[in-house]
């Protein structure tokens, strides 16, 4: 044991050297070399902290009326445009520029239709950016760096792959989401049965987004592989890695972890809305609070939150799409319909598709399949109402760890169980992709 934490240990500082000196060209490097850069070895995550009071300084900088703002830009001359319309750039990489900005140049942003990234008040960033993932975390990917893997896939692979967002948030960033289709782009519709992949929802639940967006790296990898190849011209396929960046980014903005699950909403007195409980099946009626100040907030009404409305109205243009799963974190669970009753889904076909579909990816992963109300009943999650509404076989996915490792082991299970959760579900998520031209002949397995 101690021979093995020691290993672990020396091969941790090793690749996390390999990754600070690789990090500039990141978004080249391929499936392998990046599974094998981000990992490390378990290392005990600090305990949730206390906020520290906010140095004077700092205080005077609360009413600070301009923008720590990242906008994509690809050319000279929108960097040029940019500066024009007042924005002093001050970072720039091959896809977007950050620098800062007044907050009374942001309605010219909007008319030129300037895709803004994101964007943080320089208030808060004098108090918390430049903090990250904690250091022995560097490996995940925060939104920026999502953003930018995503974008390197579509310039890389242009001809078959799109990004486009769903809608903003809270906070104004943009939800990304990664198209893979040969005949069809962006928004455009398309008969092609649909799969998508989303992470996320939950801001702590940082692995939920390494998952599907290393499945997006290495579908496009394999893409000339005889089986990827099929599913990339009979399906259309999409990935959402981060449904809820505002809590994902505020739960990292400190450097130290805030174990924050909700979106970024002001309710009165409080913040954010569980968007895994904001959907419109039963919604609020069992497993969800009234109260804003819980996590498990389910907010002032169903679909209150622009977050889950964007993934309504995504599923609900989209008749093509057929699967779907949600990655959460954690338990090692694979849940099917219902999770807001104990009942059984009534059409017992259907139920027959989830569970030998979700038995097949337990086999590959090594995960539980069970009925989602079977671990709690949960009203307004996103599994139950795209299969009540749209037809979707959704399954919502509780990755690593399996738990019971106690004082936050467990949401921040560190950068060394990504390579292998990738790997296992990357064959899950191929599973479901060779049920999504027809998920009910599964019914006959
Ligand atoms: N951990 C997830 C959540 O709390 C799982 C939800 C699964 N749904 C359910 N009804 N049990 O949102
Ligand atoms: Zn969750």
């Amino acid at each position: 044991m101690i021979r093995l934490l020691l290993s672990l240990t020396f091969f941790a500082s090793l690749s996390l050297n390999a990754f600070a000196s690789e990090a500039p060209e990141k978004s080249s490097l391929s499936f392998n070399q990046l599974l094998r850069s981000m990992s490390a070895a378990y290392e005990a995550p600090p305990v949730p902290n206390v906020e520290e009071p906010v140095p004077a300084i700092e205080k005077a900088l609360e009413n600070d009326p301009r923008f720590w703002i990242t906008v994509a830009a690809a050319t000279k001359e929108e960097r040029t445009r940019l500066l024009e319309l007042g924005l002093s750039i001050e970072e720039v990489t091959p896809t977007a520029v950050s620098g800062i900005i007044h907050r009374d140049s942001l309605p010219a942003f909007e008319t030129k239709s300037v895709n803004v990234i994101s964007r943080m008040p320089l208030s808060q960033f004098a108090v918390s950016a430049f903090k990250d993932f904690p250091s022995q975390d560097a490996a995940y990917h925060n939104y920026r760096e999502m953003y930018d893997r995503l974008k390197a896939l579509e310039t890389a692979n242009s001809d078959i792959v799109s990004l486009f967002s769903i809608g903003k948030t809270v906070e104004n960033r943009e939800i990304w989401t990664l198209r893979i289709n040969s005949s069809a782009k962006g928004t455009k519709p398309s008969s092609k049965p649909g799969a998508v992949f989303q992470g996320a929802h939950h801001a702590r639940e940082h692995l939920s987004v390494e998952v599907p967006l290393l499945f997006a790296v290495w579908l496009l990898e394999n893409r000339n592989n005889a089986e990827v190849k099929k599913f990339i011209t009979t399906l259309d396929i999409y990935i959402q890695p981060m449904i809820n960046p505002d809590g994902a980014e505020y739960d990292i903005s400190t450097g130290k972890y805030k174990w924050w699950r909700k979106n970024m909403s002001v309710n009165s007195g409080s913040q954010g809305v569980d968007l895994n409980r904001n959907y419109d099946s039963w919604w609020c009626q069992a497993g969800a609070s009234n109260s804003p100040w819980a996590d498990t907030y389910c907010g002032p009404a169903a679909f209150s939150e622009p977050e889950s409305r964007a993934v309504r109205d995504f599923v609900k243009a989209r008749p093509n799409l057929k699967t779907m799963i949600s990655y959460h974190t954690y338990g090692e669970l694979i849940l099917y319909p219902w999770g807001g009753k104990y009942e059984d889904i009534p059409d017992q076909n259907d139920l027959k598709v989830f569970k030998n579909i979700a038995q097949g990816m337990a086999r590959l992963t090594g995960y539980t399949a069970q009925k989602s109300s079977d671990l709690y009943a949960a009203t307004g999650d996103s599994c139950d109402w795209a299969y009540a509404e749209a037809g979707i076989f959704a399954f919502t996915f509780e990755l690593t760890p399996k738990g019971g490792w106690g004082g936050g082991g467990t949401f921040y299970p560190g950068a060394g169980v990504i390579e292998k959760s990738v790997r296992d579900n990357v064959q899950a998520a191929l599973y479901l992709l060779r049920n999504t031209g027809d998920p009910r002949k599964a019914a006959a397995e």
